[in-house]
């Protein structure tokens, strides 16, 4: 590109005609090839660029110098260039016209990722399916929690030390409200068996999958937040042979067929008796393996016979709410189970680092994708 200004040895009209005839015929030729961004910027520094501009070349060189006869003319003739070039800046300004022209259709579209659910929610899913193909229909519930629903009514007492075993986050400024009424964030989704037995009269069967939270250091199986799946089976007749059948074809139902269970006595406040839940390993299928710190075994849930306890828990905030308190202790009976979802999904995708799951990296989220 020229940055040039042509010679003028005289203003006189004839000069002044060549001259600006040749500017002319250059301003429209460079237009003619504004195709890209850098183009046009180019033909901009080239033309009204405050140092190397030509016009401004042209304005220093010749207006100052003109003798006074001449600077009219010469000036309508440079004001009628700058429109000129302005001009041809403007028809190349608008970006959808430049790439009308240069638009290949044949190329690749610009390609929007769609999400995919996170393993957690997909395996806590999966978990769900397995229950309500076999009648449980879901509960949810809230995730802030008063006392009452996350521990009193769940035989928790106050004072009591099974609650250190579920130490959580507290909303503060609380003080002035009894006890039970505070708020925390729910330490399991236990909560949700006494919300639905307030608002349902038995049978009964429910899974409530959900989001929990507990005051647990962070490291490589603990998290902060965590997830679990919930069962709460209530009705009459309902025996510990029930909850062995349930869990048993439920883990087959999820691991696969050839999966054994056991069960071990265990201890929690809202059931009794209590057991633990181990399935046969599913990574060396009972032999022994690094996975199951070669036992066989891999401890999956805990679950038990609804207390008594629980049920008059029930029965009392019933008469409260103004509700019959149908959960008889002589006629009904029930039982409850809850599985972390975080450590089931971690054994079935192989995951050493519960964090993981929470760190949002997408070099590993895109993996599930
Ligand atoms: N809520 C218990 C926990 O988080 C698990 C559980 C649920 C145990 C239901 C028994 C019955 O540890």
């Amino acid at each position: 590109m020229s940055t040039a200004i042509p010679e003028l040895s005289t203003f006189d009209e004839q000069d002044l005609d060549r001259a600006f005839a040749a500017l002319t015929a250059e301003v429209r030729e460079q237009a003619k090839s504004l195709r890209s961004d850098e183009a046009i910027e180019a033909f901009r520094l080239n033309w009204l660029g405050r140092k190397q501009g030509r016009l401004g070349q042209i304005s220093a060189a010749w207006l100052k110098s003109a003798p006074v006869e001449a600077k009219k003319s010469l000036g309508i003739r440079f004001n009628a260039l700058k429109a000129l070039v302005e001009e041809q800046r403007a028809a190349t300004g608008d970006a959808d016209a430049r790439t009308a022209s240069t638009l290949d259709v044949t190329l690749p579209g610009t390609a929007h990722r769609i999400g995919v659910e996170h393993p957690l929610i997909s395996t806590m899913a999966e978990i769900v399916s397995v229950f309500q193909r076999m009648g449980y229909s879901v509960g949810l519930g809230p995730e802030v929690e008063t006392d009452f629903y996350n521990f009193e009514s769940l035989n928790f007492p106050p004072n009591h030390p099974a609650r250190d075993t579920q130490d959580t986050l507290v909303v503060a400024g609380q003080d002035a409200k009894p006890l039970r009424d505070r708020l925390l964030m729910r330490t399991h989704t236990s909560p949700v068996q006494i919300r639905t037995m307030l608002e349902q009269a038995p049978p009964l069967r429910i899974v409530i999958p959900g989001k929990v939270h507990r005051n647990d250091a962070a490291d490589a199986t603990h998290s902060p937040v965590f997830h679990q799946v919930e069962g709460l089976c209530v009705g009459t007749d309902i025996t510990f042979s029930d909850l062995k059948g349930t869990l048993d074809h439920a883990m087959k139902a999820f691991f696969g067929s050839a999966v054994k269970t056991r069960f071990f006595p265990s201890f929690f406040p809202f059931t009794e008796p209590s057991a633990d839940v181990q399935i046969s390993c599913i990574f060396c299928g009972g032999k022994g393996c690094r996975k199951c710190k070669h036992s066989g075994w891999i401890e999956l849930l805990g679950c038990g016979m609804v207390d008594p306890a629980v049920f008059e828990a029930v029965n009392q905030r019933r008469i409260e709410l103004g509700r019959d308190p149908v959960y008889d202790t002589k006629k009904i009976s029930g039982f409850a189970f809850g599985m972390g979802v975080d450590r089931i999904t971690m054994m079935k995708y192989g995951i050493s680092d519960i964090g993981l799951l929470y760190s949002g990296d997408m070099r590993f989220l895109e993996q599930f994708a």
